[in-house]
Parts: C-alpha cells; sequence; structure tokens
C-alpha cells in the first residue's frame, strides 16, 4: 500500500483523502466515528481546507442531516436520499457504513462485465476505499479513479456481502456527492422518439428534483448525463459539474436541496430495476461507474473533456480516430419495399457519385415469415428467399464489385484517378423478436415475460431476454455467420422497443450484463467491422455502448434543422465522432419541411459518420450533380470532427445562429474548420460577428471556402472580431477551413 501518486494524497493523521489534478480537486475525510465526509469538489485546493464552522444547529435532524456525506447509506437520520440501500433478511434497510481502510492503485482495475473507462499508470490512478456494517457485516468499495489530463473521475461501488445470510441491493448511486449551500442550476438532455437530446435547463429548489429511464434502456426520454453549474454558467464561463453514467439500462439521476442548503447529486442504476440479491459469505454486485468532469471553463470546456476522455479511454473500437466513409443508406428511400434490384440501384448511383459505403436497412430477412413489414421475422436472420433469389453472398459481392468514382480534394476537383470499392453494411435487430417468428416459434420462453401476464407487444415485437445465457450465444453465433458469410464492413445494430412485463426487477440488469457479454465477444470477434449503435434513433445513445461501438444513429429524425438541437445538446457529452448524420429527401418525412440540399449536408458535416438517406437517382440532375462535391467535402471535414476540439461558438436551443467549429487537436493548431448555419431569415437585422474559439491568437490563419478568395488573419482578430458572414435567408450555412501559416 503506498499513500501517494501524483494525484491522490492521504493524510495519515486526519484521514484526508485528495484527488487532484490542474484543475480540479476532490477532497473527502472520514471522521472519528468513521463516518466519510465530503469537503469539496471543484478548483484545484492547495492547502489544507478551511475549518468548517458555524452550520446548522437545531430541528429534528441528527448530525448526519446536517453534514455533506460521501456515500449516504441509510436509515440513521439523514432523511435525503440515500445513496445505498440494503434490505436484510429481517427486512430493515439500516446500514452503519463505517471507515476500515484504503487502497491506492496505479491504473485502473476493469469493473467486471460492465464498460468502464480505462488506461494506463500514466493515464489515471485509483483510490479505493473500505467501509463495514459492523452489524451486518456488509462491506462497500468505493472506487475513485482520476484522469488528471481531463479533470475527471470516475467513482463505482463494489458490495460485498460478509454476512450469513442473504441481503438484496435495491439501492447503489455510482456517484453520490453534497454539493455546498449556494445557488445551483442543472441541465439535462430530455426528450422523446425523433426529438433527442433537447437541452433542459432549471434551476434547483428545495426538495429533490431529476429524471429517469424506466425503460429498461438508456432511453429517448432522458440521457444518462446530468450538468450542475453556477447560475451565471455559459459555454465559456463559470463552474460545471458533469456526470455521466456509463450504463445502457434504466437509470436516475436525483438532486436534492436539502433543509439545509446543501445540494446532494446522485447518479446510477434505478432502483426500480436492480434489486439484486447477494448470497451469504462472500456474494457481490459492482455498480456501474459514473465519471464525473469538472470545468471551470463552462459548458464548452466540459464537453471538450468528456470527447477527448471517451475517445482516448472509454472506446475500444479501432475505428474511433479513423475517419468514417460516407454512406448512403436505404431506409428513407425505400423503408421495407426492398429487393436486390432495387437496392442495387440505390448503391450503384451511389458509387457513381463517390460514396463509398452502402447500408442495407431492415427489411432483407424472414424465410417462412419474411420481413415485409414490422410485423414479422425479426429473430430469423435468414436472407429472404424472395427478395434477394441469388442469395446475400451474392448480392453483396455484386455491391463491393461497384468502382467508388471519387473526386479528390485538389483545387480543381479534378477526377481522382485510384479507384475503391464500395463496402456493405447490414442492418439487425438481433434483442428483438417479432411473435410471427420462426424463433418464437421454437423458443416463446426466450422472451421477457411475467408468468401469467399478457405479453405487451409494441411495433409488433418482444423483447428477448438477455439475461438467458442460451439467448446470448444464439445472438453470437447468428451474427457470427452473417459476418462470416459475405464481406461486410459495417453493423447498424437497432433496438426499437423498451421492457415491459419482467419476470422480477432484477432482470434489466442481468440482461445488460449478458448484452454487454455478447457485444464483448463480436467486438473482439470481429473488430475491423465498423459498429453503428442506434435504437429508433437516439433511444440508446449512451457511454456503455460507445465502449463497443464508435459511433450510432443520433436521431430517426433527419430535418436538418431539427437535427441542430438534436445534434449540438448529442455534443454536451458525446463526442461528435460518434454521432450518424445523414441526407435526407425533402420535403422531410418526420417534419415535412424542406430545406437546400447544400444546407442538409453542411448539417450533416457535424457528424462522425456522414451519409445519405435517400434515393440519389431520384434526386433532380442538377443536385445529383452536387453530389460529388459534397462528399469531397465531408472528407474534408471528417477528420477534423473525428479528431478535433469542439467548440460550440453558438448553440441553436440560443441563438438563430448556430455555429460549431472543430480544431486540430495537435499544440499548434494548425487547422480548423467553421460550420456556420443560419436558421431563419430576420429582416432588418446584423448577423452577429462569428467569433471564433480555441486558436493561437499570435498565429495566421488562411482562410478558405468554395467560391471565395483565400484571406488571412491573425487568431487573435478572428477570436476578437470575429468574422463577418452576413448570412440571407432561411436555412442558410457557410464551411469555412482554415490553416495556419
Ligand atoms: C429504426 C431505426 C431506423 C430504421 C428502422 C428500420 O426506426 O432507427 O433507422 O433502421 O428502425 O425498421
Amino acid at each position: 500500500m503506498s499513500n501517494q501518486t501524483p494525484c491522490i494524497t492521504v493524510n495519515e493523521t486526519t484521514k484526508t483523502f485528495s484527488l487532484t489534478s490542474p484543475g480540479v480537486s476532490y477532497i473527502f475525510h472520514a471522521d472519528p466515528s468513521g463516518e466519510l465526509i465530503h469537503d469539496h469538489f471543484g478548483p484545484p485546493i492547495t492547502s489544507h481546507l478551511p475549518p468548517d464552522i458555524g452550520g446548522p444547529d437545531g430541528g429534528w435532524g441528527s448530525y448526519l442531516t446536517r453534514v455533506p456525506r460521501e456515500l449516504p447509506d441509510s436509515g440513521r437520520g439523514d432523511f435525503r436520499l440515500p445513496a445505498i440501500r440494503i434490505r436484510k433478511r429481517t427486512g430493515n434497510t439500516v446500514l452503519r457504513l463505517e471507515y476500515v481502510s484504503y487502497e491506492i492503485i496505479p491504473g485502473k482495475p476493469k469493473l467486471p462485465g460492465l464498460p468502464a473507462t480505462f488506461g494506463e499508470e500514466s493515464d489515471v490512478s485509483t483510490l479505493v476505499i473500505h467501509l463495514t456494517d459492523p452489524v451486518s457485516l456488509i462491506s462497500v468499495y468505493v472506487s475513485y479513479s482520476i484522469f488528471p489530463r481531463y479533470d475527471a473521475i470516475a467513482r463505482s461501488l463494489r458490495i460485498v456481502n460478509n454476512g450469513d445470510e442473504e441481503v438484496v441491493v435495491e439501492q447503489a448511486a455510482s456517484f453520490c456527492v453534497d454539493m455546498p449551500s449556494g445557488e445551483w442550476e442543472m441541465l439535462q438532455l430530455s426528450g422523446d422518439w425523433a426529438r433527442e437530446a433537447r437541452v433542459v435547463k432549471r434551476p434547483v429548489v428545495l426538495g429533490t428534483q431529476g429524471f429517469q429511464s424506466l425503460t429498461g434502456y438508456s432511453s429517448h426520454l432522458h440521457n444518462p448525463f446530468l450538468v450542475l453549474t453556477s447560475p451565471r454558467t455559459t459555454e465559456t464561463h463559470g463552474q460545471t459539474y458533469g456526470f455521466s453514467l456509463i450504463y445502457s439500462g434504466s437509470h436516475s439521476f436525483q438532486v436534492e436541496k436539502g433543509s439545509v442548503g446543501l445540494t446532494r447529486v446522485l447518479a446510477g442504476m434505478h432502483p426500480d430495476h436492480l434489486s439484486w440479491p447477494l448470497s451469504p459469505k462472500g456474494g457481490e454486485f459492482t455498480t456501474p461507474e459514473c465519471v464525473a468532469v469538472f470545468s471551470a471553463e463552462g459548458l464548452g470546456g466540459m464537453s471538450r473533456k468528456y470527447h477527448s476522455l471517451y475517445r482516448g479511454h472509454l472506446c475500444k473500437s479501432r475505428w474511433v480516430d479513423r475517419p468514417r466513409p460516407a454512406l448512403i443508406n436505404n431506409w428513407e428511400a425505400t423503408y421495407f419495399d426492398m429487393n436486390q434490384q432495387n437496392l442495387a440501384l440505390i448503391a450503384k448511383r451511389g458509387s457513381e457519385l463517390g460514396v463509398g459505403l452502402f447500408v442495407m436497412d431492415d427489411g432483407w430477412f424472414g424465410v417462412k415469415h419474411p420481413r415485409l413489414s414490422d410485423n414479422a421475422g425479426l429473430g430469423d436472420w435468414v436472407v429472404n428467399p424472395e427478395r434477394f433469389p441469388d442469395g446475400l453472398g451474392d448480392f453483396v459481392t455484386r455491391v463491393t464489385g461497384f468502382e467508388v468514382k471519387k473526386l479528390d480534394n485538389k483545387e480543381d476537383n479534378t477526377e481522382d484517378k485510384t479507384t475503391t470499392k464500395m463496402k456493405f453494411g447490414i442492418w439487425v435487430e438481433p434483442e428483438m423478436v417479432n411473435p410471427a417468428s420462426e424463433l418464437f416459434e421454437t423458443h416463446p420462453e426466450w422472451v421477457l415475460q411475467a408468468e401469467g401476464y399478457p405479453l405487451t407487444e409494441a411495433r409488433n415485437q418482444l423483447v428477448l431476454d438477455l439475461s438467458q445465457s442460451a439467448v446470448q450465444d444464439y445472438i453470437i453465433d447468428k451474427l457470427t455467420d452473417i459476418l462470416n458469410s459475405a464481406d461486410i464492413s459495417y453493423v447498424k445494430w437497432d433496438n426499437n422497443r423498451g421492457m415491459h412485463e419482467l419476470p422480477s426487477p432484477s432482470v434489466p440488469h442481468a440482461y445488460m450484463l449478458g448484452l454487454y457479454r455478447v457485444l464483448g465477444t463480436l467486438t473482439t470477434r470481429f473488430p475491423e467491422v465498423l459498429w453503428e449503435g442506434c435504437a429508433s434513433g437516439g433511444g440508446r445513445f449512451d457511454p456503455g455502448l460507445y465502449h463497443y461501438w464508435a459511433q450510432s444513429w443520433t436521431s430517426d429524425n433527419t430535418d436538418a434543422i431539427d437535427r441542430l438541437f438534436i445534434q449540438f445538446g448529442t455534443s454536451l457529452v458525446y463526442p461528435p465522432s460518434s454521432m450518424g448524420a445523414h441526407v435526407s429527401a425533402v420535403p422531410n418525412h418526420q417534419t415535412g419541411r424542406t430545406t437546400p440540399l447544400e444546407f442538409r449536408a453542411h448539417v450533416a458535416l457535424m457528424g462522425g459518420s456522414f451519409g445519405f438517406e435517400l434515393d440519389l437517382n431520384k434526386l433532380p440532375e442538377e443536385e445529383q450533380a452536387q453530389i460529388p462535391r459534397l462528399v469531397a467535402l465531408s472528407e474534408k471535414v471528417n477528420p477534423l470532427v473525428i479528431t478535433g476540439d469542439l467548440y460550440r461558438l453558438e448553440r441553436p436551443d440560443e441563438s438563430n445562429w448556430p455555429t460549431a467549429m472543430f480544431v486540430s487537436p495537435d499544440k499548434a493548431k494548425s487547422s480548423a474548420v467553421v460550420l456556420a448555419y443560419r436558421m431563419q431569415s430576420i429582416i432588418n437585422w446584423h448577423s452577429p460577428p462569428v467569433r471564433l474559439q480555441g486558436l493561437d491568437p499570435e498565429a495566421t490563419y488562411e482562410l478558405e471556402e468554395e467560391g471565395q478568395e483565400a484571406v488571412e488573419y491573425t487568431g487573435r482578430t478572428l477570436m476578437n472580431a470575429g468574422l463577418r458572414l452576413a448570412l440571407k435567408g432561411d436555412y442558410q450555412s457557410r464551411v469555412i477551413f482554415l490553416r495556419r501559416k
């Protein structure tokens, strides 16, 4: 056991633990009774803290009601929401967790069965605090891992039952922190299907306020992410605390401003989908981890820390830092009306116009119960012989034989001499089954069900019970067969309903562990495949799945204006490189809005996976002629989206001129791209200057834009005076590249 690392220090006399990086300190201590007391979370602290004198003095509350606690257990007079609640055989849920010891671990141990951040000893250090309840002999190990480069602290709990009777974990919040008295605001990403990730901000008032998912998945309704800020925090200024749960199941985020003014933040699995039994003499449970990031530079600073941390230390995909091919997906072009002829025409035209990847969406499978609409076939992952009489392998061979004609990115847009072949992607929804399927006929016992209750269908389908290892194995085998059967480079993994009737409240978590086993196995077996998550759009856009898959379909809503809100919101915590964004037909199928092709494409450039979701053959000829240029533009922007630092110069929920800027991650800030939009025309009004961020003030940058003369300005001028873009009309946009001279 050591008591020093550069980031973790322990004062043995006062039992004070400090996790410190250049931008954050997190400090707590064990008091003489063994209670863990929280001292500070925020900007760095360089000496011991001034004593906390004064404070509340009367009323019903005990000592525990009045102090900031690090792991509030239940039943001993705290009267605020507990972080941990465990039911004993006798029925009581009282817990008295007392400090026992600590351990410092260089690096970061894995969390068994769960996706989590990772890093070498030079990236991260871990402090584990051991607490025990002397009555029930339940131990809790609270693990804090600090990533100093990102001012991030990942926390999780391991609960061990050393007693001789079974107990049930009813609640176990991964993160819990009591913030000091003062004014706070909270921000969340909420919405619904096709309206994901709207930024919702509200003041924290006395009492509890929060949000949750009880869908069994992370959901469109509320993303597993919360921000707490001081009231005047903006994109660029102010104290900002993010809490991001690395989990894909039901979750709960609660903020409680207690009667004496302290504000408690709780983030973790939803208690209604937990109830985890621990066997006597050693049964244990590990919670998912929650990553807290502190930024003194507002929401933008916080987002960039999450983006870099998650790209470098959460996502395991080889694709995480690779530019993604422009793709064409047939869903909005054909819906279920697909076959090998019409798909080949869509793919062929894509390849002629420079698109490198064709993705075949829903509708290609089912023999006895062909998937002609959403009422049949899910579960039967065999190609439909009527629609593909030559078989899947033959169709893939045909598409992967198409030559991709490219414009290169030279000034004169001359045709690139090197040709590549089109890649092939496939849609699957492996966790689901239609009652009209051979799988359900053979294995009705494989679906989630509560004995005696009717099975509620949603989108005519049922959820397979991935807590069963036979179900996990079936999915692994089927996907392995498909991927071995043809040259498939990309998988879109969909999931289109929530969980209803459950055999027991613990099944959703057992399901998640099963799902993570399936994904771990398949992504290890097929590491070169580009996997994309999807759940009716962004219904499972969460850090748990980002561990396995480098991108997710951001929303079923492809309307460019709505997409600005969805993409800017999602970017609060998720790297833009993880967002799928496509150009679709107009009038838009979801909203009926008509926006220009150029604007739609410029909005889609903000996502790491740029693509088209329409039949290019059906575009007017003059628009088809624009496609090679737009693909070439996407190939130029994409590397900056994949690895660059995002600056949200303006957000659509705050401005008519939302603007995103990506700056190359090198020290010299040698290149950047500005994606500037104007949503609506405003008569008789100056467009505000677009003040850039993140550049070297001393450097000179050359600005380059299609159809414009190159101009030069210093970084300081661009950041202090800003660009004057004078966009006119509705749905206007500009893409401007910067290169350091
Ligand atoms: C979901 C997805 C869509 C599409 C359909 C297919 O809604 O989000 O992109 O794949 O399923 O059924």
